[in-house]
């Protein structure tokens, strides 16, 4: 699929790895459907920086968590609005995400419900409500981030690896719904930027060790990514490609 012309929604698009994927796409004329929650300055630059690329760009607020177990109705009411203002989306990259310790024994359903609410529920219903609309228009194509650690859980971050390992299976089972028309990949990166809080240079060379690279990747290595799969080929579904320098492998 080439992007020139081409509508594209970018869940939590206006800053760290999201922003990358806006830009990387816009530079290839992609005009982007800036999805944010509380980045409201971020969205409102990455808008200008877009449309300063010659190609369009809209800003679109929602927050996926503060529904209390109401998040469908509003995605449906989210993806409406966004139908009023374009008339069409080619590609969906669900990027949004929430993060952060839940040590096992003190887990709150709080904490489970809201890391579920925005990593999984979420990107599953927004393919849902989107993909059967590119089904009917005969093209589309879904890019989920998900996380190595989808594959591989840490005990501290269970809720969080599991809402990761569903995205996962979401992908795969996404792939068989929406075919033939709607190519549905994911992407499962590794070490890229730490988490706001994971500051402190001893956990980022803890982080960095566990991959075979020694290192961290950057938000263009995922950013790339995401292009690949959109740009480069149309015969990938179902698939999940490690971003991840190699850390499943030790
Ligand atoms: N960073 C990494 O090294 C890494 C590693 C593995 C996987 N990943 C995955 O890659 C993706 C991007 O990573 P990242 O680190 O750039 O993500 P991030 O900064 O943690 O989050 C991306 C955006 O998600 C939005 N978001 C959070 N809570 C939300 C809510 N309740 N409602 C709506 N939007 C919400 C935020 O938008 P606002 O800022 O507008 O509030 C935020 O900017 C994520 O899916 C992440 O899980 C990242």
């Amino acid at each position: 699929m080439k992007l020139t012309g081409k509508i594209v929604l970018i869940t939590g698009a206006a800053r760290r790895i999201g922003r990358e994927i806006a830009l990387t796409l816009a530079r290839r004329g992609a005009q982007i459907i800036i999805h944010y929650n509380r980045s409201y300055k971020e969205a409102a630059s990455l808008e200008r920086e877009i449309r300063q690329l010659g190609t369009n760009a809209w800003m679109m607020a929602e927050d996926f968590s503060a529904q209390k177990g109401r998040i469908v109705p509003a995605i449906e009411r989210f993806v409406k609005r966004i139908y009023q203002r374009v008339p069409r989306i080619d590609v969906l990259v669900n990027n949004a995400a929430i993060y952060y310790p839940t040590p096992f024994g003190k887990i709150r359903e709080k904490d489970w419900d809201e890391l579920m609410d925005v990593n999984l529920k979420t990107p599953f219903f927004l393919a849902q409500a989107i993909g059967s609309k590119m089904f009917k228009q005969k093209s589309g194509k879904i890019v989920n981030l998900a996380d190595w650690t989808g594959l591989r859980p840490s005990p501290d971050y269970l809720p969080y690896c599991i809402s990761k390992a569903g995205l996962i299976a979401a992908t795969y089972g996404l792939a068989k719904s929406l075919a033939p028309y709607v190519q549905v990949a994911g992407i499962a990166p590794g070490p890229i930027l730490p988490a706001q809080g994971m500051g402190k240079r001893q956990t980022k060379q803890a982080a960095a060790r566990r991959t075979l690279l020694q290192r961290f990747g950057s938000s263009s290595d995922i950013a790339q990514t995401v292009r690949y799969f959109i740009e480069d080929t149309d015969f990938v579904t179902g698939a999940l490609l490690p971003v991840e320098g190699g850390a499943l492998w030790i």
